[in-house]
């Protein structure tokens, strides 16, 4: 598919998906949306694929949000159909099969912040910035953030972020636990590309499970939760992956993975 405002560039087993739409500080229009789910699709289909690293282009913006002047003409269906098509975009993000980390580069505002909670977890620059600003414009967040922030926040640091509207910079979010850690903008890349390449060293097959485990888990109480876990653990044991993996450990070496 041709795409004009997400690019996609594989570096070794790693996907670097670039939400590129400049004149808009990458803002989210309907396109955009469109082909972030087209993209995901097809890296889904790509067997050898580690991770995925997603960015905004240039050193401003990660993502400034759902495109403003193509909502603003929106009546109420055509905004609902808006807001279900974000939310499958961050859907498709979130229930991707291998690693996704947000590489969050600059302003990551309402649909922007939301794209990054979709990812599995968040490294920001120094320059970066989140919120919901949605209140601002008479919305409320509408691509999962009312029920992501609290998830990763808590309740009240996100009632707090999306009822004042406030933008928060890195350091806060990674206080609040919305980033892992904050690096120089220079460094954002290369380090989000070394963590990939050590996923990469993993088992395949257990790094699938563990995010399995972990987002269906999350969706259940603690008891079934565990119970799920155990099966998952117990097909792990099906897999080449745990025998290589047991037998290096035993002998002595380095495990070769083959993700089977
Ligand atoms: N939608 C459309 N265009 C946007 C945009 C957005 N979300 N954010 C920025 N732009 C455009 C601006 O209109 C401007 O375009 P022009 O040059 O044609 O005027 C260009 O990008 C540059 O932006 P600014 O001149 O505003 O840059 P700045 O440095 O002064 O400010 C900013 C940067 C603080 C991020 C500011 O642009 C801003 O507040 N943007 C809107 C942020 C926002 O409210 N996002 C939430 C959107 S609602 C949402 O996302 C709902 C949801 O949950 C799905």
């Amino acid at each position: 598919m041709q795409m004009n405002n997400v690019l996609c560039e594989k570096q070794n087993g790693t996907a670097v998906v670039t939400i590129s739409r400049p004149k808009a500080l990458n803002a989210l229009n309907r396109e955009t949306l469109e082909e972030l789910i087209a993209c995901f699709e097809e890296l889904e289909r790509d067997g050898d694929l580690v991770a995925v690293i997603l960015t905004g282009a240039g050193e401003k913006a990660f993502v400034a949000g759902a495109d403003i002047s193509f909502m603003q003409r929106l009546n109420a269906l055509e905004g609902r159909e808006f807001g279900k098509l974000g939310q499958a975009a961050m859907n498709a993000v979130d229930a991707f099969t291998r690693p996704v980390i947000a590489a969050v580069n600059g302003f990551a505002l309402g649909g922007g912040c939301e794209l990054a909670m979709a990812c599995d977890f968040r490294i920001a620059s120094e320059n970066a910035r989140f919120g919901q600003p949605e209140v601002n414009l008479g919305v409320i967040p509408g691509f999962g953030g009312t029920q992501r922030l609290p998830r990763l926040v808590g309740r009240g640091q996100a009632l707090e972020l999306i009822l004042t509207g406030d933008m928060i910079d890195a350091e806060h979010a990674c206080r609040i636990g919305l980033v892992n850690r904050v690096v120089p903008l220079e460094r954002l890349l290369p380090e989000c590309l070394a963590v990939a390449e050590k996923i990469s060293q993993k088992s395949p097959v257990a790094i699938r499970l563990c995010k399995e485990a972990v987002a269906t888990g999350l969706e259940m109480d603690i008891a079934r939760a565990c119970r799920y876990e155990s099966d998952l653990f117990g097909v792990c044991f099906a897999s080449d992956d745990q025998k290589e993996g047991m037998q290096a450990f035993l002998d002595k070496r380095a495990p070769h993975f083959t993700g089977r």
